[in-house]
């Protein structure tokens, strides 16, 4: 199948070079958080998509490998905090696969490489993947002399005094023949027994909880003190082995075998496979194993048994051509709601979270879980139509909670058979738990129907929207004022210090101080009550440190008098606007006055009720009703009535309506007079083009277009957009990082597609800043064709067209 790039010029370097900054720059803050903190705030999945995007990039473009933060790094900085030890072979990491045919590739692109006959045999392990740190382990004559963790895979930290404690680490091999010098690799783990039982004692002790397994492990490692890690029953694995004074084994096998010889621990799930398949196969026997090891893998290890071949295969810039990990997607589990709160977005929207029974998913203790909304705790979807069968969620209730590559797990299910005799359905509020206005659900005007989320009708004086919308503000894709968190935005509207986000550009040095002075005094206050340890007041230094952080905050906001109105428009957090939007909006409008009039022009052309009345019949589409209004309720049936959807019209003043659409039109209006007079009422109505201009452009679209002009017609909304632009000027939006392939080429479509609508077809083309033409010529650059093309096709012979399938085309819509 070809790809983009066969056909189309590959991405400009200029914005390879501007991705891959950005994705080495996010890689080297998940790494830092996730090895040096020990608080990964990306799922394994979302990092590993963002590895691959990299990898794709250096692919293309071999001049960036190496070059930005993350690049061939695997892991972050050692920590400041132990000795460092640099390791004499490299420890680096494994490529990914998820897909079974990404293993059958792997298995082909090794037999490739070596040109190793399919009648061949080639034997690979295949090994659980075990989700700790990895340890590297000197032993010279026997004796343990160095652990080392990874840290950025070329220096890591020493731990040899925490290693001593690991039980299951050999201070002394035992049996005979291993090499002088010889350092062995593998995992540092903890089971899920004694994990919950170091949270509990963590709970116990007032101290705060491991995520999961994995976190708790490194936390127990990591430790200056080791007698703390003496206190926490680690494990450990061997797989593989950095410098040896002479080799081992001629496999890996081999190598297994004899480390379970010295005494150390071998996973026992490791088997030998001579294909892909026997790989597949062993990868889901495990997977159906998983729940009950009793620790968290969280893959399967596929690699070269025979290790003259694997170093003929080499290293691929980060990662093994000999091996690859085979994940494991995403992860359910069941555990018990223990509460439904409800949490108020900067919209007003009320959110309902079930709190959960701990419970560990993928890896990760899960004990918050999403409920989307109302209709989603009740069992009933926007249309009236059943959730999971109409089961409702209750407090008491069993659930199924499914953690995908996403950071908020899901509650997939309910298990009626466990529910409590006493469980209730749970009431959902219509009050704003923040500021008690009333909660609605507003009716949609386009549909008739309610919505499916409840909102909070206190706008400007609920206090958990206003921190809401500011917490929006300032975050990255907003104002990008990070430094301010979460917290200080908290801790700085509660104190009154901030408001509106116009007030972030007046904050001074003083103001500022005060307000975390008063609250850590009241937070202290808090503890004493609860006769908890109370903070210490800070030392001169520290108190030194909090000055120059305000400091630093205070100017933090100077770097931000200027950005780029697309940004600007979507800190707003208007409603319905998002990063796309904004993005459109900002193509169409030089800056915020220009957008405000447009908006206010807008916001005089709306259409009167009639009209959207008319808009909102079903079957009614845009097209026939625009029609409608033009030549009228066709009384007879002039053409033969055809079932479906008749939008195709003749021509010459007349409307051809399939009999599902007459049978609606009469429907809502009641007979064929009351339809005329009802569409003389809409035609009356029709929206102006100062509306249209926005309303009928594909990429703002009807429901953007009224949310600002809701937006704006509120005056303390447009004063609080003033306020701010007295204190910020925005830019012209920069132009797209990523130019896509597609940039400036034309495609037709040809043929029945099957597989996306026309129009479907035609806004993806044009997204990717392709034009779309009916007819093929010499500067065609691409047809696509669905079953039945005809002519178009020969058009494309005689020019030397490039065509493809659908099928084709979405895969390159796809990598685009
Ligand atoms: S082999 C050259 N085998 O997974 C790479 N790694 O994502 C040698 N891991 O850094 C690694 N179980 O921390 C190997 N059976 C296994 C493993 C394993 C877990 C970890 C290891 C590695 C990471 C790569």
């Amino acid at each position: 199948m070809p790809t983009s790039d066969d056909i189309f010029a590959a991405p400009s370097p200029e914005a390879a070079r501007t991705e891959h900054a950005a994705l080495s720059a996010r890689i080297a803050e998940a790494d830092r958080l996730y090895h040096q903190e020990d608080a990964p705030e990306i799922s394994d999945g979302e990092y590993d998509a963002l590895r691959r995007r990299l990898e794709d990039i250096e692919a293309k473009f071999p001049e960036l490998a190496g070059t930005g933060e993350a690049s061939v790094s695997v892991g972050a900085k050692p920590s400041e905090k132990f000795a460092k030890v640099r390791h004499a072979v490299p420890m680096l990491s494994l490529g990914n696969a998820f897909a079974d045919a990404e293993v059958e590739e792997f298995v082909a692109r090794v037999r490739r490489f070596l040109n190793w006959p399919d009648a061949d045999p080639l034997a690979f392990t295949a090994e659980p993947k075990i989700d700790g740190l990895s340890l590297a382990l000197r032993y010279e004559n026997g004796r343990l002399v160095t652990a080392a963790t990874r840290g950025d895979g070329e220096t890591g930290e020493n731990v040899t005094a925490n290693a001593r404690e690991v039980g299951d680490i050999p201070q002394v091999l035992s049996g005979t023949g291993w090499p002088a010098v010889c350092e062995v690799r593998g995992e540092v783990y903890l089971s899920h027994a004694d994990f919950a039982a170091i949270n509990a004692r963590q709970e116990a002790a007032g101290k705060s909880l491991f995520a999961n397994p994995r976190n708790a492990a490194a936390g127990s490692l990591r430790q200056l003190d080791p007698s703390i890690t003496a206190s926490r029953p680690l494990k450990f694995f061997a797989y593989a082995w950095g410098e040896v004074s002479e080799e081992i084994a001629k496999t890996q096998t081999g190598v297994l075998e004899r480390f379970a010889l010295w005494n150390l621990p071998v996973n026992p799930l490791t088997v030998t496979c001579p294909d892909a398949a026997a790989m597949i196969a062993h990868y889901e026997k495990i997977g159906a194993e998983r729940a009950g090891l009793g620790y968290d893998i969280d893959g399967v290890v596929y690699k070269v048994d025979d290790l003259a071949l694997q170093r003929r295969l080499g290293f691929v810039s980060r990662s093994p051509r000999w091996a690859l990990a085979h994940k494991f997607a995403a992860q359910k589990a069941l555990t018990v709601v223990e509460g439904i709160e409800i949490n108020v977005g900067r919209t007003g929207s009320l959110n309902p979270l079930a709190k959960l029974r701990p419970v560990t998913v993928g890896g990760v203790v899960v004990s918050n879980a999403t409920l989307h909304n109302e209709g989603y705790v009740q069992g009933v979807g926007g249309d009236g139509e059943p959730i999971r069968d109409g089961r409702d969620i209750r407090v008491g209730d069993t659930v199924v909670v499914q953690r995908a590559g996403d950071v908020i797990p899901k509650v997939m299910d309910v298990v009626l058979e466990q529910r409590p005799a006493n469980a209730k359905p749970f009431v959902f509020p219509d009050h704003c738990p923040a500021c008690g206005s009333r909660a609605v659900r507003e009716i949609n005007p386009r549909t008739g129907k309610p919505d499916a989320v409840r909102r909070c009708t206190g706008g400007l004086i609920c206090p958990a929207q206003g921190v809401e919308r500011l917490k929006h503000f300032v975050s990255r894709n907003g104002f990008d004022l990070e430094g301010f968190g979460q917290t200080y935005i908290e801790v700085l509207f509660e104190a009154g210090v901030i408001k509106q986000p116009a007030d972030l550009f007046r904050l001074a040095f003083d103001p500022l101080k005060a307000a975390i002075v008063a609250r850590r005094e009241s937070l202290s206050a808090e503890r004493r009550v609860e006769g908890a340890p109370t903070p210490k007041k800070p030392t001169k230094k520290k108190g030194e440190d909090e000055d120059k952080a305000i400091k630093n905050l205070v100017a933090s906001v100077e770097e931000r008098r200027s950005l780029p109105l697309n940004r600007f428009l979507f800190a707003l957090g208007i409603p319905d606007i998002g990063e796309s939007t904004a993005k459109a909006l900002a193509k169409r409008f030089p800056d915020m006055d220009a957008l405000m009039a447009g908006v206010a022009a807008a916001a005089d052309a709306q259409a009167g009720p009639d009209w959207i009345e008319l808009s909102s019949i079903s079957r009614i589409g845009p097209t026939t009703r625009d029609r409608l209004l033009e030549v009228g309720y066709p009384r007879e049936t002039t053409d033969p009535v055809e079932a479906g959807e008749g939008e195709e019209l003749p021509p010459q003043g007349r409307i051809r309506l399939s009999a599902p659409q007459r049978a609606s039109l009469l429907a809502h209006y009641g007979d064929a007079d009351a339809v005329s007079a009802g569409l003389a009422r809409a035609s009356e109505q029709r929206p102006g083009d100062a509306y249209r201009h926005f309303a009928d452009d594909g990429e703002i679209g009807p429901v953007a277009t009224d949310s600002l002009i809701a937006f704006f017609s509120e005056p303390h909304n447009d004063e609080a957009v003033r306020a701010l632009l007295s204190e910020v000027t925005t830019e012209p939006m920069a132009a797209p990082a990523t130019a896509t392939a597609f940039a400036g080429k034309t495609v037709v479509f040809t043929g029945s597609l099957e597989k996306m609508t026309r129009s479907e077809a035609k806004a993806t083309a044009e997204r990717l800043g392709a034009k779309v033409s009916g007819s093929v010529s010499a500067k065609t650059d691409l047809v696509v064709a669905g079953p039945g093309a005809g002519s178009k096709l020969k058009d494309a012979e005689k020019h030397g067209v490039a065509v493809v399938s659908e099928e084709a085309w979405l895969a390159m819509v796809a990598e685009a």
